[in-house]
C-alpha cells in the first residue's frame, strides 16, 4: 500500500489586496447575482469569465422545475464564452453567491461538474485560469483550474 498526499495552492486576498482587474471581475461576478434565475434554491450565483481579448462573458445560475435541467453559473458563462468566442482563452473566471439577503461571507465553492469543466476549458486553450471565489470576508484565489480538481481527467486520459 502507498499513501499519497495531494496538495493545492489557494490565497486568501482582502478586498483592497486584488488587483484593479481582479475587483472589476469579482465586481461584474457579484452584480450577475442580480440576474440569477434561482426561484427554487433562492441561492444566486453570478460568473465572469475575462477572455484573452479583453471581453467579459457573463453568467449566473439558471434554474428549472426540472432540477437537473438548470445549470450553474460558472458553466453558463464558459459555455456562453465557447459558443461566442470559440478562438479566445478564458484567462480569470470569478464567481460570487448571494442569499438571504447577502453575499456568503466565505467564497462559495463551484460544484464538482463547474470543476470538470472549468478544467476542459484550460486545456483546450493549454494556459491557465485563474479562479476568484468572492466572500465578503476573503477572496481565494486559484491560478488554475487544476488546483480545483486532483486526478484530473482530460482528453489524454481518453487515449488509456
Ligand atoms: N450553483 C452554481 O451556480 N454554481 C456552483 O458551483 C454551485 C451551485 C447553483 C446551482 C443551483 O442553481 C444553486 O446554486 C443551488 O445549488
Amino acid at each position: 500500500m502507498k499513501e499519497y498526499n495531494l496538495t493545492t495552492k489557494m490565497r486568501s486576498y482582502q478586498w483592497d489586496e486584488l488587483s484593479a482587474e481582479q475587483q472589476e471581475l469579482v465586481s461584474i461576478a457579484k452584480e450577475q447575482t442580480e440576474r440569477s434565475y434561482c426561484p427554487y434554491s433562492h441561492f444566486h450565483v453570478g460568473a465572469a469569465a475575462k477572455l484573452g481579448n479583453g471581453v467579459v462573458i457573463r453568467g449566473c445560475n439558471q434554474e428549472n422545475a426540472a432540477y437537473p435541467s438548470g445549470l450553474c453559473a460558472e458553466r453558463s458563462a464558459l459555455f456562453a464564452a465557447g459558443a461566442q468566442y470559440p478562438d479566445q482563452p478564458v484567462e480569470m473566471l470569478a464567481i460570487a453567491c448571494f442569499t438571504g439577503g447577502h453575499f456568503t461571507k466565505k467564497p462559495g465553492s463551484p460544484c464538482g461538474g463547474c470543476r470538470q469543466v472549468m478544467l476542459e476549458t484550460e486545456h483546450r486553450y493549454g494556459g491557465k485560469m485563474q479562479i476568484l471565489l468572492y466572500g465578503d470576508e476573503e477572496t481565494y484565489v486559484f491560478e488554475s483550474a487544476a488546483d480545483l480538481l486532483p486526478l484530473i481527467f482530460v482528453s489524454e486520459n481518453l487515449q488509456g
